[in-house]
């Protein structure tokens, strides 16, 4: 049995992490230390994604939440900007044949109008062409923030208030998820950071209320199958109470 086999044999499959979000972070890290420029490691960054799409699919994971490419990040420097645009859709149409084969459906998040437009039509024709596949969601973030995410949100309520279409009394915490750009989506159960800073930088920040956290120093090219299961393994062994006592949920009171 090899290490992999050994981990994947102690999970406890009736506990499943239904939705995990991950933020690829280090790709630039990764390439300093190999004295490479910072796309390089973007391109090696591409190898971890298929990784972690193949494995969530075999684990029976639903859905797979990827942070590829923030508001922010649209201030780097525009060659890398460029180089990642240009990554993003090339990934995505070599990938497209195996993402078919593992029933894997394409989803995409974030304001997406502003992909440059090779890059966005090959994302556009993945999504359509995976758009009957009922294994893993793979919901791809672009160009996306939470508080971006959020605004629009407002602005879409607030413009239903306006026309009488809705009451504001009648404003729920669903009808807030329901304007998200993940509506219908659970919230994630697990969230992993890899690249080993402690922060969100405006993900999901609505629907990660009650997730697991997992916070590892792992470059994302170098985050490995074993990597993923550490993470899940030790999802497996937290207590959720969601603000109740321990004794309530073991119970089940
Ligand atoms: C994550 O790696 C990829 C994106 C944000 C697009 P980084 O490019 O942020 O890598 P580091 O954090 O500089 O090492
Ligand atoms: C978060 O990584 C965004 C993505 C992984 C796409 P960043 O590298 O942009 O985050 P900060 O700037 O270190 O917070
Ligand atoms: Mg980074």
């Amino acid at each position: 049995m090899t290490r992999l086999e050994k981990k994947i044999s102690e999970l406890d499959k009736t506990r499943i992490p239904v939705h995990v979000a991950m933020i690829m972070d280090g790709n630039g890290r990764w390439a300093k230390s190999h004295g490479f420029v910072r796309s390089d490691g973007h391109a090696e960054g591409v190898s971890t994604v298929h990784r972690v799409t193949k494995l969530s699919s075999d684990l029976g994971i639903k859905y797979l939440t990827l942070y590829a490419f923030s508001t922010e990040n649209w201030h780097r420097p525009k060659e890398e900007v460029d180089t990642l645009m240009y990554l993003i859709g090339w990934a995505i149409e070599r990938e497209l044949p195996e993402l078919l084969a593992n029933n894997v459906k394409i989803n995409l998040i974030g304001d997406i109008e502003r992909i440059p437009e090779d890059a966005r039509q090959r994302l556009f024709y993945a999504r359509n062409a995976t758009a009957h596949c009922t294994g893993l969601q793979l919901n791809m973030c672009l160009s996306y923030s939470s508080r971006w995410e959020i605004t629009e949100a407002v602005r879409k309520i607030a413009s239903q208030a306006a026309l009488g279409k809705l009451n504001p009394e009648d404003i729920s915490e669903e009808t807030i998820s329901d304007n998200l750009t993940t509506a219908g989506i659970p919230d994630p159960d697990l969230l992993i950071r890899t690249g080993g800073e402690y922060r969100i930088s405006n993900y999901l920040l609505w629907q990660i209320a009650y997730s697991e956290l997992y916070f590892t120093p792992a470059l994302w090219p170098d985050f490995s199958d074993e990597d993923y299961l550490d993470a899940i393994l030790d999802f497996q062994h937290r207590e959720r109470r969601f603000g109740m006592t321990s004794d309530q949920v073991q119970n089940n009171i």
